[in-house]
């Protein structure tokens, strides 16, 4: 045994999206930056070992022995690791998840961003936070800005060494809540991987990409300001531009179901009636509903009421990647 680690990350909410790459697919260099908040209560935990006796890598996530495309994925990351620290030995990666994996909440993005960091201190590297957040990116981009806890953003760069988050605002800034309303997934979607080799194959994606500066200078006044009525505007903005590129992809990629729409027409119509809500949707079925905490519980009765709906997460800003000690 060479060395063994453990840490922990959460998932985030994109506030406004990452699609597409710039360039080589395998760095995983954003076609535009992304702004983002590290969700708090949903978390995944990965401890690491590198073992000189294994014969190859090895993953289990929640116990089960995982092959296939996310061994393969594991595999891959850890290449990078091993190269950065020149060590030739495999390790036994073990993931552990206390959220449904592939519902449409980023779980890649906080399996990577803990990978990174239970990786790179048991491979004996001490990685700055945003080398550490360029090294997550290579195994899922959004996985870079859950290096960071509260808001953050990442800058897209346009090479490896430039392409990283930063933290904007601390969780407290502004404590939001994300109502995450679960929707039963009909057919297996296609994954943001696949997606977003998908993105350049739209007419709308160079509009979507012309505008994103300005939607990420509304989306940081919003935060700055705590204003929550601009917030809902570009982050509902952001999400539909996101999702008329996917649907005018080729082929077509529509990841929403009927309950996906009958949870946006439910936030309209709470807002209407006065509720501080807006909805965000990643690549999946599921709705994230943000809201301040005064109408959290309104949103979340109306949400878990609606048919379609399997049921209700609650988050909140929390805090980024870090280390579990053993004494922990
Ligand atoms: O990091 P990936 O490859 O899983 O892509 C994330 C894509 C979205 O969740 C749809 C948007 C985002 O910025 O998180």
């Amino acid at each position: 045994m060479i060395g063994s680690a453990r840490a922990v990350a959460g998932p985030n909410i994109a506030l406004i999206k990452y699609w597409g790459n710039r360039g080589d697919p395998a760095l995983r260099l954003a076609a535009n930056g992304s702004i983002s908040i590290t969700l708090d209560s949903l978390c995944t935990e990965v401890q690491i070992t590198f073992d000189e006796s294994l014969q190859a890598d090895r993953l289990r996530v929640n116990g089960q022995v995982a092959d296939g495309p996310s061994l393969a994925r594991t595999r891959s990351f850890l290449e990078q690791v091993r190269r950065l620290a020149s060590l030739q030995c495999h390790a036994s990666v073990e993931s552990r998840t206390n959220f449904p994996i592939g519902a449409g909440i980023a779980s890649s993005a906080a399996a990577f961003a803990a990978l990174a960091m239970a990786s790179s201190h048991a491979a004996g590297l001490r990685l700055e936070l945003p080398e550490l957040s360029r090294l997550a990116r290579l195994g899922s981009g959004s996985a870079c800005r859950s290096i960071f806890g509260g808001y953050v953003e990442w800058i897209a760069g346009a090479a490896h060494e430039t392409s990283q988050a930063e933290a904007l605002f601390p969780p407290n800034h502004w404590e939001l809540v994300d109502l995450i309303a679960l929707i039963d997934e009909v057919h297996k979607p296609v994954g943001s991987t696949e997606g977003h080799a998908l993105a350049p194959t739209s007419p709308l994606q160079p509009a979507r990409l012309a505008d994103t500066p300005r939607r990420l200078e509304a989306c940081r006044h919003a935060i700055r300001q705590r204003d929550f009525a601009a917030l809902a505007e570009v982050v509902e903005l952001d999400s539909n531009m996101m999702h008329a590129v996917m649907l005018s992809s080729t082929p077509s990629l529509i990841y929403w179901q009927p309950a996906t729409l009958s949870v946006m027409d439910l936030v309209a119509h709470l807002r209407r009636d006065g509720a501080a809500v807006c909805y965000t949707i990643d690549a999946g079925p599921s709705v994230h509903c943000l809201c301040e905490p005064g109408h959290a519980e309104t949103v979340s009765s109306a949400l878990a009421a609606l048919d379609g709906v399997r049921r209700v997460l609650r988050a909140s800003p929390g805090v980024g990647a870090r280390p579990i000690d053993d004494a922990d």
